[in-house]
């Protein structure tokens, strides 16, 4: 990627800095004045970073430095998406169908539909053919102002088609303006061709997650932690090699029923808890206790036609609370990151401020990636867009209908 010159953007209504979340890194507690909303801001940029911020003319010694004027729109900070599944073939539109016909996930799952499907067809896409849709996919993304993806695999199941999953996601890293943060989720169901689920969960850990430390193809493995596909105890040794080879953890947790997911999730370290609709109280404080962050997923809730997560009570616990879209073929095929965090508003009772926070800095902490992302101060990947809103408050109440006019990632037009 090519490294930018300096230059200001000058003329912002409102610049969404985060700086006091930043300063204090603090996840929890967010109220208003956390979001550190610059009236009447300029934003200087140099070598793809953040180089200063401040109210009214930049100073005259900054005179001479190119400017881009922002004609009063709001600057956010790149959004992150930190759930998502970008990479499979196929469709599974009927499903909804089925869906709105009363049947549950688990029912279309059994009668051959859910993940297995997905599996089937991915398995026979090329490898070019998968490239191009997760490079579609991932470029929709940005659309809605997503400059950090997590994506993970999970539609391969199987060592050899998990490899080829993930080395197109890590080739789809190096083609898209965006940072993407790769997830080996090889646990995500028991493949229709694997001997035992035995047999299954050891090839994975004991051959797949080596080669992918070894190739250096992932940075965190998943499980879908979940009656009917992993028990927490299926997950133990997987996890715990994971550790063992220095990958982190993100766990799909208590989608469909309460299987102590949570509770797992906190014993393993996990970074993130993703999910979440029937967690316990119980569950929730021992996340908030190991610094889990809870990820809501609300467009898995609206399209799968579920319970959606209450955000209560992990702010109670006092977890950090992120948001993300969940984008996949079955569950949810929301792209649309701002429409998941109106969402999240809605029905899992964020705060606008909660909202914005949970898809930027309390997002990056997800990814461990607070201390170079989320948030737009010196120092900081100059990642960040800008909306023609007429303050920052009208983003949580536009409903996702508004796109950036520009996206920026490192300092580069991304858009
Ligand atoms: O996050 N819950 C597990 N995985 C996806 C859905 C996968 C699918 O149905 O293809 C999810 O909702
Ligand atoms: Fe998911």
């Amino acid at each position: 990627m090519q490294v930018s010159h300096s230059f200001i953007i000058d003329n912002i209504s409102e610049l969404i800095t985060m700086a006091p979340l930043q300063k204090e890194q603090r996840f929890t507690r967010i109220v208003a004045d956390d979001l550190g909303i610059i009236k009447d801001a300029w934003l200087e940029i140099a070598d793809g970073k953040v180089a200063a911020c401040g109210s009214g003319q930049p100073p005259g010694q900054k005179l001479g430095i190119p400017r881009i004027d922002a004609a009063r729109q709001i600057v956010f900070p790149g959004f992150i998406d930190a759930h998502c599944h970008p990479i499979f073939a196929g469709n599974r539109a009927g499903e909804f169908a089925q869906k709105l016909a009363g049947k549950t996930y688990q029912q279309i799952a059994a009668a051959g539909g859910g993940i297995q499907s997905t599996v089937r067809a991915t398995r026979n896409a090329s490898t070019s053919e998968l490239l191009e849709l997760t490079q579609t996919r991932l470029q929709r993304f940005l659309r809605h102002g997503v400059t950090t993806v997590e994506a993970k695999s999970g539609y391969g199941l199987g060592l050899d088609h998990e490899l080829r999953l993930l080395q197109v996601l890590r080739d789809a890293a190096q083609s898209t303006p965006q940072e993407i943060s790769v997830t080996c989720l090889a646990l995500h169901a028991v493949p229709f061709d694997a001997a035992s689920k035995d047999q299954f969960i050891d090839q994975i850990t004991n051959e797949l997650l080596p080669e992918v430390k070894r190739k250096g193809l992932a940075d965190w493995v998943d499980a879908f932690v979940e009656t009917g596909y992993f028990t927490p105890a299926d997950c133990d040794k997987y996890f715990t090699k994971a550790k063992d080879l220095g990958l982190g953890i993100r766990i799909h947790a208590d989608e469909f029923l309460d299987s102590g997911a949570a509770a797992a999730a906190a014993n393993w370290q996990a970074a993130s808890a993703d999910h979440l609709q029937m967690t316990s109280d119980e569950g929730a404080a021992a996340m908030a206790a190991a610094g889990v962050v809870a990820i809501l997923l609300p467009g898995t809730s609206l399209y799968s036609k579920i319970p959606y997560t209450n955000a209560a009570r992990f702010k109670a616990a006092g977890c950090p609370i992120a948001v993300a879209t969940d984008f996949n073929p079955g569950s949810c095929v929301l792209d649309n990151i701002s429409l998941a965090a109106t969402l999240a508003a809605v029905h899992c009772g964020l705060s606008g401020s909660e909202a914005l926070a949970a898809v930027t800095w309390v997002a990056a902490r997800s990814l461990r990636l607070e201390h170079r992302k989320g948030a737009l101060v010196p120092g900081f990947d100059a990642d960040f867009s800008l909306f023609a809103l007429g303050s920052a408050d009208e983003w949580i109440a536009d409903l996702g209908r508004t796109l950036p006019s520009a996206v920026y990632r490192r300092g580069n037009r991304a858009d």
